[in-house]
């Protein structure tokens, strides 16, 4: 397994694009069974999920081609948003999503929806738990029940099939449908019962569906496909169902969780950064914490391709710089317009050395916090009360070896290494490959003193 040496107290400075999204791509991809006809996406991020995705197509019996897939080590590759990949679903004889598939990659359970509608039939492994906390089904299942799906599980699996009628296969009906749960919608709930819905018979009314930026890029795609989604982006959207789906041309957005990441990654090292086909349109919230701890984010004119960027508030070039105090704040993760939870651990990171004390609420997932104990192994002063936790701003960390648990964990630890005194170690790096491409080039390329370096190669082991 790889891990990261950092040597912190290097400023970050320079300019960065934004890769495309990993949360609009997932969906998007899955949505390409849909059809039989060819479906081109562009903006795809490099990265370790969007791959086992690539494969549990193949697997479904999809080609697909990517296309200009440079080197990940190769510095060309920063300054575009993401590859081509084309997309062609031509066996569907096969719907059987495995455990040894589902179980690396949760987000595999969006195959669910397009397979049902698409093909009559599925059969898709539980997704288990994981380090962030349980990740429940149970809303997917309720909403593709209620288009009249026959849903049943079976060691692990989800077996879901359309009912024949009068000896013909059978095809979704369109229904009213809440999809509202203890911790409010569900985005990729949405997307499957969104997706499954477009070839439903009738129309099909979503109560309280997910407004992520990533299920309005899905339902641009399913439209382009032919689909009639409208409402998109709000709690209620509604389907008319159609008798099949053709092919598409489709950019993915920017990643706004990438995006915030490398904002806090400016202000944690008092840096000055520019982000280009940042999706500025989908950062409000973070951007407003941002600014109340003392960052300032502000349009600017010198993107390449700056007039026009412009004109699209998702594809917009920013400069990040910090004033030197951080101020404390509060805050709390909610579903999107909200403070998004996947940005929660980086504010932390950045919290720790604020000038006094901030309280982080996980509405979400409440038992996000495995990053608590690592940050607390560099000096931060953080107290853990159920889903709030309490940030005790201090002058400095200290580098030390600590453990990345998930996705969003490892690049606050990424953050807090870049801000400490000395030397940080971060174990188990492969998470944070599912999520950002080239983290440490870009970061390198920014200033930042931080090698990758492969266990496997045993003591005196050699960057990679
Ligand atoms: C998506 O996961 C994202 N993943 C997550 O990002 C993100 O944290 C999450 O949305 C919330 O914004 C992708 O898009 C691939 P949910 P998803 O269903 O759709 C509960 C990252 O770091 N729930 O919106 O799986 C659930 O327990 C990842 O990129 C049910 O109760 O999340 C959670 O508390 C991590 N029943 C809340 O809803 C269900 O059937 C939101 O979950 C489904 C969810």
């Amino acid at each position: 397994m790889d891990k990261f040496v950092i040597q912190g107290g290097h400023r970050l400075c320079g300019r960065l694009v934004v890769k495309g999204s990993k949360n609009a791509a997932l969906p998007i991809l899955a949505a390409t069974l849909l059809t039989d006809q060819p479906v081109h996406l562009h903006d795809v991020p490099a990265l370790a999920d969007i791959s086992s995705m690539f494969g549990l197509l193949r697997e479904l019996g999809c080609s697909v081609d990517v296309r200009n897939p440079v080197p990940t080590s190769d510095p060309a590759r920063m300054s575009i948003a993401g590859d081509t990949v084309h997309i062609r679903a031509e066996d569907e004889t096969r719907s059987h999503a495995r455990y040894d598939i589902v179980r690396t990659m949760r987000a595999s359970i969006c195959v669910l929806g397009p397979l049902l509608a698409r093909r009559g039939y599925a059969k898709v492994s539980m997704p288990g738990g994981c380090a962030i906390g349980d990740r429940p089904v149970d809303l997917h299942i309720r909403g593709l029940r209620a288009l009249g799906a026959e849903i049943n599980l079976d060691q692990g699996d989800i077996v879901a099939h359309v009912p024949k009628r009068g000896g013909k296969p059978g095809r979704l009906v369109g229904a009213r449908i809440f999809l509202g749960g203890p911790f409010g919608s569900t985005v990729l709930g949405t997307a499957n019962v969104m997706s499954a819905a477009t070839l439903a018979q009738g129309v099909t009314t979503i109560e309280c569906a997910a407004c992520e930026p990533e299920v309005v890029d899905l339902a641009n795609l399913l439209n382009a496909m032919g689909a009639k989604v409208h409402g998109a982006g709000s709690p209620r959207i509604t389907i008319e169902g159609v008798e099949s789906l053709g092919g598409a041309d489709h950019r993915v957005i920017p990643d706004r969780i990438e995006a915030g990441t490398y904002m806090c990654a400016a202000a944690i090292t008092n840096g000055d950064i520019t982000l280009e086909n940042c999706p500025m349109d989908a950062l409000m919230a973070v951007v407003d914490r941002l600014e109340a701890i003392g960052v300032v984010v502000t349009p600017s004119e010198t993107g390449r391709d700056a007039p026009a960027l412009e004109s699209d508030p998702m594809r917009t070039t920013v400069r990040v710089t910090c004033s030197r105090n951080l101020r404390p704040v509060e805050l709390t993760t909610q579903p999107h317009p909200g403070f998004p939870t996947d940005v929660q651990a980086q504010m932390m990171a950045l919290l720790t050395i604020a000038d006094g004390i901030s309280v982080i609420t996980e509405r979400i997932y409440p038992e996000r916090f495995l990053h608590v104990a690592e940050l607390s192994r560099m000096g931060a002063r953080i107290q853990r009360q159920g889903a709030t936790a309490v940030v005790s701003g201090t002058r400095r960390l200290i580098g030390a070896p600590v453990m990345a648990s998930d996705l969003r964990a490892s690049a606050c630890l990424i953050l807090a290494g870049m801000a400490a005194e000395g030397t940080t170690t971060i174990n188990r790096v492969y998470h944070l490959d599912r999520g950002y491409e080239q983290m440490e080039t870009r970061l390198r390329s920014l200033g930042a003193k931080i090698e990758r370096v492969s266990e496997k190669a045993g003591v005196g082991a050699e960057a990679v």
